[in-house]
């Protein structure tokens, strides 16, 4: 009989549904195991012999169903839910049904779990025995919108750091990379009909570094693009890796940098690209000729990227500028709009009609609620959970990812060694006790719930060392919160993110000690939030420098 066991022993992360032990026998992965894929399973049996190849050692080569030692195939008929798979280890060998490709991709990032940390490295270090318990794992993911924020704006990452986040989420089983490709402090993706966005927004002179008053700055230029070939390469690595790529071109607001790059989409002619962190009054002009311009980025945006999803922003758009714009009142009065919000909506609508009218979906952050939603809009709740919790009511779907619980740009601890510390405190518990689904919901209207993400906001994150650092292991914990159904307990997480870390250890990742941060971590004199005795919180977000 076999013995139902927690998984515990198996430091399983995401904690999976089901996990059975099926005694003291197993598998060896040695030079003469074969892997035979159906056609559906054909990517991941790419993947595995790519990765756990080059960290094992072993050619893993294709073989016969009949004569293969792992086996994997797609089964929409096994009942094993969306994204959901199964596997099987015994001495006999190891079985992987997925109900759909992306599930028997997720089993296989399992199995990798179940071999020593080694097989995490790129290769191997001689003497390891591929070992594989015998067991039988069932396993689903709670929700479907498993995901993290990139903000390349502000500190911008090449492609071989984006490639190398995407493997991370798919490690953790997540499945969206939302990337914030512009911001006031930049643009950041190529868009062949406007080229000056990439000539001259895609750089700025120099950054604040901190958030003192008043600023300081660093007096080195900082920039960086990718162009339309990498984002096709970066999709196609993501789709992969089962990772949807969701970009996100923020409007009216954070657009100083399109405003630089064409002086006649803003208000006020003429500004440079932002150096500073904050929400500013630059906003768009709400202009026929404005609203073509975005439609046509739009459309080179949906040539590259499938997602269905297509971020438009919408945040912290502060109405100074139309308040006193002879356009904006124009527009106003011409649409029998109430007010400015209002009139941000109108905006926003004329992209979902847009999008939509092409096959997408627009997603903006909650802000696009306030002069009333669009129909098509799915919503991004950041301010906390009430921006969600009104668009389920109303029937539209949302995202969760309120700062409290979700901006790893927050501060980790409170001790005064953080480097640069802004936001609330979110400690790595945090994340993974908070609860994604709001409490106020009703069972139906919490099925608008598509599922959470964690943002990184990088005005302070310049490197991949600092990214490592605030992100791991708070993606860790979040990935257990989207993916484990049941109660979540830290205490009996802390175990298994303790010997995940090894993993993370062997996959070269610089995360974040679990008791704080060494001494090359800190970053003595650059003032976060809180250095002075008489701070008030900055107004609103993650930006405000
Ligand atoms: C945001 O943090 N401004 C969405």
């Amino acid at each position: 009989m076999p013995e139902k066991s927690h998984p515990d022993p198996l430091s399983l992360v995401p904690r999976p549904l089901e996990v059975t032990s099926e005694g003291p026998g197993g598998l060896t992965l040695t030079t003469a195991t074969r892997v035979s894929a159906d056609r559906e399973a054909q990517g991941t049996l790419v993947w595995l012999q790519r990765e756990l190849g080059a960290a094992t050692g072993l050619p893993l080569a294709a073989g016969d169903e009949e004569d293969a030692q792992i086996r994997l195939s797609v089964d929409p008929g096994a009942g094993l839910g969306r994204e959901g798979y199964r596997l099987i280890i015994d001495s006999a060998g190891v079985i992987v049904v997925g109900n759909e490709p992306a599930g028997v991709f997720y089993g296989v990032q399992t199995l990798r779990q179940l071999l020593p940390a080694d097989a995490y490295r790129s290769t191997p270090l001689g003497g390891a025995e591929w070992r594989l318990p015998a067991v039988s794992i069932t396993d689903a993911p709670r929700f479907r919108w498993r995901g993290a924020m990139l903000d390349i704006a502000r500190h911008f990452q090449p492609k071989r750091e984006i490639l190398r986040f995407i493997d991370l989420l798919a490690l953790h089983k997540l499945n969206v990379l939302h990337l914030h490709l512009t911001d006031d402090q930049g643009w950041r993706v190529e868009i062949r009909r406007y080229p000056k966005l990439t000539e001259a927004a895609s750089w700025r002179t120099e950054s604040q570094v901190g958030t003192s008053r008043p600023p300081v700055f660093d007096g080195r230029p900082h920039g960086g693009f990718l162009t339309q070939d990498d984002i096709r390469e970066i999709v196609a690595y993501a789709d992969a890796r089962h990772v949807a790529v969701v970009p996100e071109i923020d409007v009216p607001g954070h657009s100083q940098a399109a405003i630089h790059a064409y002086p006649e989409l803003g208000e006020v002619g003429e500004i440079p690209v932002g150096t500073q962190w904050g929400v500013f009054d630059e906003v768009l002009a709400v202009t026929d000729n404005v609203l073509e311009f975005y439609k046509n980025v739009f459309d080179e945006l949906i040539e590259l990227f499938p997602s269905t999803y297509i971020h438009v922003g919408g945040d912290e758009c502060p109405k100074t500028q139309w308040k006193n714009s002879a356009s904006a009142q124009q527009r106003i009065r011409e649409e029998g709009l109430a007010d400015e919000d209002e009139l941000q909506s109108w905006f926003i609508r004329q992209l979902d009609d847009h999008l939509t009218k092409r096959g997408r979906r627009l997603l903006g952050w909650d802000e696009i609620l306030e002069g009333g939603l669009a129909p098509g809009a799915t919503v991004m709740s950041w301010r906390g959970e009430e921006g969600g919790i009104a668009a389920a009511r109303a029937g539209h779907d949302v995202v969760m990812a309120p700062t409290a619980s979700s901006y790893l740009d927050y501060k980790q601890s409170d001790s005064p060694d953080e480097p640069v510390p802004v936001g609330t405190l979110l400690r790595v518990e945090d994340v993974y006790e908070s609860e994604p689904v709001p409490a106020d919901l009703t069972e139906e209207e919490s099925q608008h719930v598509l599922g959470a993400q964690v943002n990184l906001w990088s005005e302070h994150i310049d490197s991949q060392r600092k990214l490592d650092y605030m992100v791991f292991p708070r993606l860790t914990a979040f990935a257990e919160k989207v993916w484990s159904e049941g109660e979540r307990d830290f205490t009996e997480f802390e175990p298994r993110l303790k010997h995940h870390l090894g993993r993370l250890d062997a996959a070269g990742v610089e995360y974040r000690p679990l008791d704080g941060p060494r001494p090359w971590h800190t970053r003595p004199g650059v003032h976060g939030w809180g250095y002075y005795p008489d701070e008030a919180p900055p107004e609103q977000g993650h930006a405000a420098g």
